[in-house]
């Protein structure tokens, strides 16, 4: 019924990474070649748990922006926007606030665990509660399908798909939708309307997801159904209600390959991050001084690259020429640890060099990416406003 659209957001809450570039921006690059995506900075939940630093998210919120387009991100195929400039969001959430029960939020895994460790903060806030809850209006409000996300956030999609389930139940009834739905199953033509039938059956009574799949094809390729009996269609295959809003599936991002300097998962808490954005030099010295295996003491001392983070960096950036080479110098102690960091160096140099260049380009042009978000959140809010239209007239509101 609906194209496929995908929809990503990210919190404002510092510079990006090389890990960001990995786990996530290039998923990214490959999505905006694919499908429709929408993404947005999330700034109002960068506020949920940073409200006392309003600075940060400010400048971080513009960071973001460029160090997307720097990595890629091509504003001519993909809307980037901020939810804070699309106040759609805002209203979507309240009204799904009046149906959420609070047990469902209290159970999101999340919500205790960061809790319990950002301790510096008071997070027993409204607002932190219906973190995820805001993330479905983010999802919802786009009738988005697809979402990429990585595992952390997989709880709430989950969330997410049970509020629109119960969501689309409890509003999405017309009075004489039974009827309305045989109808149009018979519309289908007799062969059509068997499969239907049975697959419908076959979800509805034995939760057989490949029915529920093959039922949908149908439907999508069904050519003499007007828009309405489709979405009736839909909506009756999986519960006898209308579909208002879609229900979304996380779209698993990889977890990131990408180690830090120490060795340890890249990450702005571990002070071992190399930015997106960052000048050569400072790259050169951040893995020129990069810790070895601690065993090669002297140079003469052999090494094993298993024990050391270098190694790591070069399964991200060297062929298996190279990394034969690291492996027969290191353990004969042929090669100095310094050489064997230069093609890290001039991968990750490589890798980072048109990055620059794109940021260059971007930096000296605020009001160039102040247009493209501009842009971006009026293209945003036309959909937007459209499902908002079909939940306030769901919800009683269509005065
Ligand atoms: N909670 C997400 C994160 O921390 C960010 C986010 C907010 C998001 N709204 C979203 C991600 C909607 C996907 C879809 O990474
Ligand atoms: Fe690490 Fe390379 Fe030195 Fe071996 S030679 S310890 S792999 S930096």
């Amino acid at each position: 019924m609906y194209a496929d659209r995908v929809l990503s957001g990210m919190r404002p809450t510092g510079r990006l990474h090389l890990g960001h570039y990995h786990g996530v921006l290039k998923n990214w690059l490959t999505l905006q070649n694919e499908y429709q995506c929408l993404f947005f900075v999330a700034d109002w939940h960068a506020l949920t748990t940073h409200y006392d630093t309003p600075q940060l998210i400010h400048d971080s919120t513009w960071d973001m922006v460029v160090d997307w387009l720097a990595a890629g991100v091509d504003p001519s195929q993909a809307t980037l926007f901020l939810q804070s400039r699309v106040i759609e969001h805002a209203e979507l959430h309240l009204l799904l606030s009046m149906m959420t029960p609070l047990g469902w939020l209290e159970r999101v895994p999340t919500y205790k665990d960061q809790q319990e460790k950002l301790t510096d903060k008071d997070l027993s806030t409204y607002g932190f509660l219906g973190y995820p809850l805001l993330q479905s209006a983010d999802i919802l409000i786009y009738r988005a399908n697809r979402v990429p996300v990585g595992e952390d956030q997989v709880p709430h999609i989950e969330f997410t798909r049970e509020i629109c389930r119960r969501f689309n139940h409890l509003f999405g009834r017309e009075p004489d939708f039974e009827d309305k739905a045989r109808q149009a199953v018979k519309k289908l033509g007799s062969k059509k309307a068997k499969v239907y039938e049975e697959c419908r059956t076959a979800y509805q009574q034995q939760g057989d997801d490949e029915a529920l799949s093959t039922a949908r094809a149908l439907l999508s390729d069904a050519q003499n159904l007007s828009l309405g009996d489709k979405e009736r269609l839909f909506g009756y295959l999986e519960g006898s209600s209308k579909m208002i809003l879609v229900e979304p599936e996380a779209l698993l991002t990889q977890s990131s390959k990408m180690p830090g300097l120490d060795g340890q998962k890249m990450s702005k808490s571990y002070h071992n991050t190399i930015g997106l954005r960052e000048d050569a030099d400072s790259v050169t010295k951040k893995i020129r001084t990069m810790p070895t295996d601690p065993a090669r003491v002297r140079r003469s001392d052999p090494g094993n690259p298993e024990k050391c983070p270098v190694w790591q960096f070069h399964q991200v950036y060297s062929s298996d020429e190279v990394r034969q080479w690291v492996v027969n110098g290191c353990t004969s102690a042929g090669i100095g640890c310094l050489e064997c960091k230069q093609p890290v160096v001039d991968g990750v140099l490589r890798e980072l060099a048109p990055i620059a260049e794109r940021a260059a380009h971007y930096e000296a042009n605020m009001d160039l990416v102040r247009n493209i978000i501009a842009d971006g959140c009026e293209k945003a809010q036309e959909l937007a406003r459209e499902t908002m239209r079909d939940v306030r007239e769901a919800m009683g509101l269509g005065y």
